[in-house]
């Protein structure tokens, strides 16, 4: 293409957004962006493949291939930055893929190594399901840049719009170090969704076990800010799973101990460089690098917690990354464990009204007709619905044993 070919895209795209380099010298003539882009990508790409959601004229994606991405896709909903973003392709002689799409209907594009949704979060009308959606179609980083509430904007126009926003809260807010800041997702007046860092690390630390690590970076533009989500990768998961005192915590402790007949049952080695944790160890742990990980599982978690179905356990989010599953479940009779949960109750010097109301439920859903053997039913459901090899352990007598699953649920109905 020659220097007058380019110079007609210059002059016929309407609004610019970005600043794009391009040939004899020749610039586009908006924002430059190109400070973001190299913190968001390594220098080497090396064949990843990356999604930027609201592309613009293009800029992310071809940076993305000029630093060796294999499949790049562009996706925007206004036709005539898509247009120009094609023009551009074609000007700088790179494969891209551009469609003109929302931010909506990206799900079928499938999985990307990099996901980037930047400044468009703030212009649609359910952002947490478009969060949620976004994470799923992650493979390594997930990248959102975001509007904050500009507690930290120096500028006296953003103080009086703090102030407008959230009252007198909102200057009193500004001067808070950024660790006190408070966890604030709000709708301003002009219907845009912000949402400040703190309220992104609850979100992500509280609904996604599945993320890593989570960083933030200052944008370019005031009152942004990008956080850079990365997803675990497990390349095998083992649940120890069954109901509240079946006695998981003891099998685990023999695990790390070293314990061979536990070792040979879950057919695991701990010098394998396994980790064992609870839920809530997981929860508890953003940061913590992981790639076996055996998860000591309490099935009465939903009953407990109030989610009411393991679809909506946050903990459970940790299945979506990993490679090779296996879920052991402990079974006993009822009997077993509505003695062992009077046991504990007893064990406490002085129990509290929530240790009662913990012991009842359960004593409830462990006595009643019927009602163990759906929870086992439930699990183990789940656990086949999510690909899991499915094992079955008697820990009913002193010697735990492998059972087939026909036993198990003989034994828990
Ligand atoms: C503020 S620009 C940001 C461009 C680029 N992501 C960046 O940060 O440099 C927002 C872009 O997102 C596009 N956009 C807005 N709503 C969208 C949606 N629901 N789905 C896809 N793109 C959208 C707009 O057309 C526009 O090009």
């Amino acid at each position: 293409m020659n220097k007058d070919e380019i110079l007609e895209i210059l002059k016929e795209h309407p609004s610019w957004y970005q600043k794009i380099r391009l040939p004899f010298g020749l610039d586009t003539p908006g924002r430059d962006r190109s400070q973001i882009a190299n913190q968001i990508f390594p220098t080497d790409l090396d064949g990843a493949s990356v999604l930027d959601i609201g592309c613009a004229e293009g800029y992310f994606s071809f940076a993305a291939k000029e630093r060796n991405a294999g499949r790049v896709v562009g996706v925007d909903i206004d036709g005539d930055r898509l247009a120009t973003a094609i023009r551009l392709s074609r000007v700088l002689g790179m494969d891209i893929e551009f469609l003109k799409r929302s931010v909506l209907d990206v799900s079928e594009l499938g999985v990307f190594d990099y996901v980037l949704c930047l400044n468009i979060l703030h212009h649609v009308t359910d952002p947490i399901n478009i969060i949620h959606k976004l994470v799923n179609m992650t493979r390594k980083k997930l990248v959102l840049e975001i509007g904050d509430i500009g507690l930290k904007s120096p500028d006296i126009g953003r103080l009086r719009a703090n102030k407008a926003l959230l009252g007198w809260w909102g200057p009193l807010l500004k001067s808070l170090p950024s660790a006190l800041q408070p966890s604030i997702l709000v709708v301003n007046s002009r219907g845009r969704f912000l949402m400040t860092r703190k309220w992104i690390e609850h979100f992500f630390h509280n609904q996604h076990c599945d993320v890593e690590r989570l960083e933030f970076i200052n944008s370019d533009r005031p009152n942004r800010y990008l956080a850079l989500v990365s997803r675990r990768n497990l390349t095998a998961l083992r649940f120890v799973s069954g109901p509240s005192s079946i006695g998981k915590s003891e099998f685990v402790r023999r695990l790390k101990s070293g314990d061979l007949e536990v070792s040979q049952l879950l057919d695991l080695n701990m010098q394998d460089g396994w980790q064992v944790m609870t839920a809530l160890d997981l929860q508890k742990s953003p940061g913590v690098e992981v790639n076996k990980l055996a998860l000591e599982y309490n099935i009465c978690r939903p009953i407990l917690r109030r989610y009411r179905d393991y679809e909506f356990d946050p903990a459970l989010t940790i299945e979506r990354v990993a490679d090779k599953k296996t879920a052991y479940i402990l079974v006993c009779p009822s009997e077993y464990l509505v003695s062992r949960v009077k046991e504990v109750l007893n064990s406490y010097w002085l129990p509290m009204r929530r240790h009662k109301r913990r012991a009842e439920r359960l004593i409830f859903e462990y006595s009643q007709p019927g009602r163990l053997r759906k929870l086992y039913d439930s699990w183990i459901s789940y656990c086949k619905a999510h690909g899991f090899e499915v094992r079955y352990i008697d820990v009913s007598s002193r010697k735990a044993k492998a059972i087939t699953e026909e036993l198990a649920l003989k034994l828990v109905s």
